[in-house]
């Protein structure tokens, strides 16, 4: 076999019920896993894609685009449901397809899932520092020199979260249940005060004829078809994809596999579970937000404030506020426990330098390459200007979801006797359908998201090529006696 197509033995995946790759801590139940996804998945893509994407590109219609996501992304998620139930290790994605397709196409899916982790996290945290300050300014306070408090803010944000994902799970993840819950209660009453303003005059116009926007950026798809993706029925389809934005997450409860407890039961329900909460929740948000006031009046860089202040219910903008800081404190604390995990598996796999897989003997964490994510994080935020990049980090998640779904129907032919815990239903349509879905929502982002994300990928071959395809674990012969501290399977 091509030395870039090796593939890694299915053993050494699966491996972590006999223990043989485990390292890491075994701290997340059932439960927690579900808050986990709910922790990282509600984010800014409800507190301002959802307006957004009402705005410019569906309409009233958005809360079609919310089920045409959610569908989509349940596809996905049952798909990773099942290799994570077969393969519960840290790398997620990036190990499914080590082990289904070979190295060099998941070093590409590592490096697709650096550009959804560690720049989502960039994203986040900017999104972070800018609602803070928005939600003191709200007050009366009146802040001096935002852009550098925000700087400030986003360093703060950046280095305390990085610290306490380094410290240990147990610890994140009791400051994630407290910020979950509060959370949850803000966005409660957001439906529930929303409800109570909702007229049913504000859906009339729920079909918006399609429109042709001349600033509006091209997707490929219009390239392709010469059709306007904005309003219309195709807009409702079109915004689906930014509004993937909003799902990103579910996945990443994957990457916790290795310290799950029973996870090839508990991470697939976790997965489930959250996202279908999530889907719920959005739903209703959603309906709210484009039932209180006109499609055209949601504007703004807050837009789901905008609504509440267009009806007259102006305290509710500090409930947002509240709820957006903690929510948007969830998603970063997630993603950087996401990001350090696939990474570890890449430096355990020796395709990045080993020293990244070295972990922390007191905190039973990997906490090295924690510490270099949270650099790379506060880099990315403070001198990237990341709030423009939200696209590339769904393109860099959706790309990886069409090897999940790809992988679930090789790995069935190939592995048909691998025990998982969890099937795909209706295998191979579903998984055909996620990668139907999984395309459409990727041909529905902007031409210039796929000229970046083509450089970014360029850029990762060169890397293998210079690096990971010499450095790799499976170049070695694997029975010769490993150097000391340079063992494959650390315990
Ligand atoms: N789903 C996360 C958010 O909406 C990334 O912020």
């Amino acid at each position: 076999m091509s030395t870039i197509l090796r593939r890694l033995p299915p053993s050494d995946a699966t491996g972590l019920r006999t223990g043989a790759r485990h390292s890491l801590a075994e701290v997340y139940r059932p439960a927690d896993l579900v808050v986990l996804g709910l922790g990282v998945m509600i984010g800014a893509g409800i507190f301002s894609v959802a307006g957004e994407q009402a705005h410019t590109t569906a309409g009233p219609g958005v809360i079609l685009s919310f089920m045409i996501a959610g569908i989509a992304c349940l596809l996905a998620c049952l798909c990773y449901a099942e290799l994570s139930s077969t393969m519960p290790t840290s790398g997620s994605a990036y190990t499914f397809t080590y082990v289904i397709f070979g190295e060099v196409w998941a070093w590409v899916i590592g490096w697709a899932l650096i550009l959804e982790l560690q720049f989502a996290a960039a994203v986040v945290a900017r999104a972070w520092a800018a609602i803070a300050v928005k939600a003191v300014t709200n007050f009366g306070v009146r802040v001096p020199m935002a852009d550098s408090v925000e700087n400030i803010l986003v360093l703060v944000i950046l280095v305390l979260l990085t610290g306490i994902v380094a410290l240990g799970a147990r610890i994140g993840l009791r400051a994630l249940w407290i910020m979950v819950s509060a959370k949850l209660l803000a966005i409660g009453a957001v439906i529930v005060v929303g409800l109570a303003h909702i007229d049913v005059a504000n859906f009339g116009d729920f079909y918006v004829p399609s429109k042709t926007l001349s600033v509006r950026p091209q997707t490929v798809m219009e390239v392709f078809s010469g059709q306007s993706m904005a309003f219309g029925w195709f807009g409702i389809f079109a915004a689906a994809s930014a509004i993937a934005f909003a799902y990103i997450g579910f996945d990443i409860v994957a990457t916790s596999a290795e310290e799950s407890v029973n996870a090839p039961k508990s991470v697939p329900k976790g997965m489930i579970r959250s996202l279908v909460i999530t889907t719920v929740i959005y739903l209703a948000v959603a309906l709210v937000m484009v039932g209180m006031v006109s499609y055209t009046k949601i504007t703004g860089d807050a837009p789901l404030s905008s609504a509440f202040r267009a009806v007259g219910v102006d305290w509710m903008v500090h409930v947002i506020d509240a709820g957006a800081v903690l929510g948007l404190t969830t998603v970063i604390l997630v993603l950087i426990v996401g990001q350090t995990r696939v990474l570890f598996s890449m430096a355990r796999d020796g395709l990045i330098p080993r020293g990244l897989a070295a972990v922390s003997r007191r905190y039973h964490t990997p906490s090295r390459v924690t510490l270099v994510i949270g650099f790379i994080a506060i880099v990315l935020a403070e001198f990237v200007p990341v709030l423009t990049m939200q696209e590339l980090v769904v393109l860099g998640t959706l790309f990886a979801f069409l090897f999940v779904a790809a992988g679930v129907i090789v790995m069935r032919r190939r592995m048909p006797h691998l025990e998982r815990g969890f099937r795909v239903p209706l295998s191979p349509l579903l998984p055909a359908l996620s990668l139907v879905a999984t395309l459409w929502l990727m041909l529905n982002l902007r031409v210039l998201t796929w000229a970046w994300f083509i450089l970014w990928m360029a850029f990762g071959v060169l890397v293998y090529l210079l690096y990971g395809r010499r450095h790799s674990l499976l170049a070695a012969p694997r029975d010769t006696p490993a150097e000391p501290g340079r063992g494959r399977h650390r315990r």
